[in-house]
């Protein structure tokens, strides 16, 4: 396992995270032991970086991620999230505050690393369900931001982070404010435009090299989604994600396939498979800390270790992939 800085906080991480997330749903709802044989797993190839949330499982990833790191005495570098819901908006800074202290507790922590805002941001606060936030309920008086700061100076959390979800001029503010430690960014083969060049026209989500704004600002950047919920894999009719909404616009899951299908020909040549193609693609870019990959068992865990150290795609198959971002896919004049 190779390691990377995440950003300015100074943290060093493993190439490859553990996502203990909703769409593999091992650290959610799989048997004890199989979730201690995959933590003991990962920790033993060298990932020293779990990702949770209370959003997956409502709180139970993070009780079980806390129940197995007690158990092996492992203390690797944990990041976890808060979700508000719309009733935060009376006060985003005590709400924040209430959220991160009941996070620890379902992690048996007094301390965690890093904590982000799971909710998205966008240019207007989002309703009910998928309530998002805007640049102002972050950054402003009485916000998150506030929240984690007093949060820091009481010592329970080391850095902030958030979501890279929503609309991209939002996201972009945030990042511009230098006040976010890390994000958490949504990159993979069929959406490269967070840290790729892609035309007006590109049928997924524009999110204008996000990646590459946030390291311009010093912050640690964890990909997200790196396999397209499954769709980059060998067995994409086992995927799909939990939910029927597309994580990401333009990008749900039957139109990932048909865009899969047309990244088959990086399989060979020394690329094994296409889950490989995918992870190595994305730490080809200097700027990503992490990739965060979403293990369904332990085979997962051993496939996306191999991909730290082994190198990026070639230029040849980078030229290919660019002529396909530049079309949509072969959907768009050039
Ligand atoms: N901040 C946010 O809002 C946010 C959003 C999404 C993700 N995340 C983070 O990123 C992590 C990863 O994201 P994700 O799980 O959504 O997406 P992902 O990593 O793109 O996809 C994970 C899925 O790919 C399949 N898979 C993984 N390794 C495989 C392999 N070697 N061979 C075949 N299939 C394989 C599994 O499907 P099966 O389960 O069907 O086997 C798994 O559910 C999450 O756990 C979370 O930590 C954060």
């Amino acid at each position: 396992m190779q390691y990377r800085i995440l950003g300015r906080t100074g943290l060093k991480v493993s190439e490859i995270g553990f996502g203990c997330g909703n769409n593999a749903v091992l650290m959610v709802r799989a048997t004890h032991e199989k979730q201690l044989e995959a933590v003991r797993r990962a920790l033993e190839l060298g990932i020293n970086y779990f990702d949770t949330a209370f959003a997956y499982g409502l709180g139970k990833s993070e009780e079980n991620l806390g129940n197995i790191l007690k158990e092996l005495g492992a203390s690797p570098v944990v990041s976890t999230k808060i979700r508000l819901e719309p009733e935060a908006a009376a006060n985003f800074e005590s709400a924040t505050m209430r959220a991160v202290e009941e996070g620890l507790k379902r992690l048996q922590r007094r301390y965690v690393d890093l904590i982000q805002l799971h909710n998205r941001v966008t240019v207007e606060r989002g309703p009910g369900k998928r309530f998002s936030l805007t640049p102002g309920d972050v950054l402003g008086p009485g916000g998150v931001l506030e929240g984690f700061k007093e949060l820091r100076s009481q010592g329970q959390v080391g850095y902030f982070g958030f979501s890279g979800l929503g609309d991209p001029k939002a996201l972009h503010e945030v990042i511009d404010s230098g006040e976010f430690h890390s994000v958490q960014a949504y990159y993979n083969l069929l959406n490269p435009s967070g840290g790729q060049p892609v035309p007006q026209g590109f049928s997924a989500l524009d999110y204008g090299r996000l990646v590459d704004r946030a390291a311009a600002k010093g912050m640690g950047i964890a990909v997200i989604r790196v396999l397209a919920a499954g769709a980059l894999t060998a067995t994409p009719e086992a995927g799909g994600g939990s939910s029927p909404e597309p994580l990401s616009p333009g990008s749900d899951y039957a139109l990932d396939l048909e865009r899969a299908a047309k990244v088959k020909f990086l399989i060979g040549g020394g690329m094994e498979s296409l889950t490989q193609a995918a992870i190595r693609f994305a730490l080809m870019k200097p700027e990503v800390s992490t990739v965060l990959v979403g293990f369904s068992n332990t085979a997962h865990i051993d496939e996306a270790v191999v991909c730290s150290g082994a190198g990026g795609l070639s230029e040849e198959a980078m030229a290919r992939l660019r002529r396909l971002w530049d079309t949509d896919f072969g959907t768009l004049n050039p």
